[in-house]
């Protein structure tokens, strides 16, 4: 059986595709190699590479990109903090989907991960980066939990259910439900937390101005059936 960390990765992050037509646009728009910061098994970074463009993958996490190499081998990998990271590249575009700015240890991760994106942009590249739309209450009785994300593998059956939403502390909390059901049919289950920071657009935008790159734009990914929508907010170096 895969790694399970690579599985969970998957259910939870590899069926998202509102962002991808984005990604997609401001790739052919930078004409230029691009670097996926958080970039996990590589759900935007194999869209990118598929359609033509120089792509290289960092992540924090080796077996993550274990497995994206596995199924790319022609995109670079970098395993890498992406608040310390030094490549000797210099991109065109860095981008950072899926709310990587949110969990970077608070202002003082994303200060240091945009000093990393200006060093590592060649002059007039651009960074781009995800923030999950604030989070709108919706009462108790009005919340139906979305269908679980699943996923088989090798005879087990995996399944990740968000059924929990809240703030806390400065953070969005979100919940999920991990069953892993084996060939033979007992149950695994965990529940697994995940914490948002919670960070306005002016407020990434006046922090990415402080490190010398300039906001230029705003797009809107709206939200679907499973996921909450996001802006993504695009400087320039
Ligand atoms: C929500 S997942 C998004 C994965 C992928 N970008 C996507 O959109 O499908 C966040 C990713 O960020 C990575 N990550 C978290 N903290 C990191 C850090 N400090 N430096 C680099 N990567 C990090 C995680 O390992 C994970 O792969």
């Amino acid at each position: 059986m895969s790694d399970r960390a690579v599985i969970w990765h998957d259910i939870e992050n590899g069926s998202y595709t509102a962002d991808i037509g984005l990604w997609r646009e401001l790739a052919e728009r930078a004409g230029g190699p691009i670097l996926d910061l958080g970039a996990g098994t590589g759900r935007v970074a194999r869209a990118l590479h598929a359609d033509g463009h120089t792509v290289h993958a960092l992540d924090s996490d080796a077996g993550l990109l274990a497995a994206l190499s596995e199924r790319a081998p022609a995109i670079p990998v970098h395993a890498a903090d992406a608040r310390r990271f030094e490549l000797e590249e210099r991109f065109a575009l860095v981008i950072a989907p899926m709310q990587l700015v949110q969990i970077i240890g608070g202002s003082p991760g994303r200060a240091a991960l945009l000093e990393r994106v200006r060093v590592h942009l060649a002059a007039g590249g651009k960074f781009a980066a995800a923030l999950a739309d604030p989070f709108e209450a919706v009462a108790e009785e009005d919340r139906s939990p979305p269908y679980p994300d699943m996923l088989e593998s090798d005879g087990w059956v995996f399944s990740s259910q968000p059924v929990w939403v809240g703030e806390e502390a400065g953070q969005v909390i979100v919940e999920r439900r991990r069953q892993a059901v084996s060939p033979a049919g007992s149950l695994d289950e965990e529940l697994a937390p995940f914490a948002l920071d919670l960070v306005s657009a002016d407020t990434l935008e006046a922090e990415a101005a402080a490190a010398g790159l300039e906001p230029v734009s705003r797009h809107a990914v709206p939200e679907t059936a499973d996921h909450i929508g996001s802006t993504v907010i695009v400087c320039r170096r």
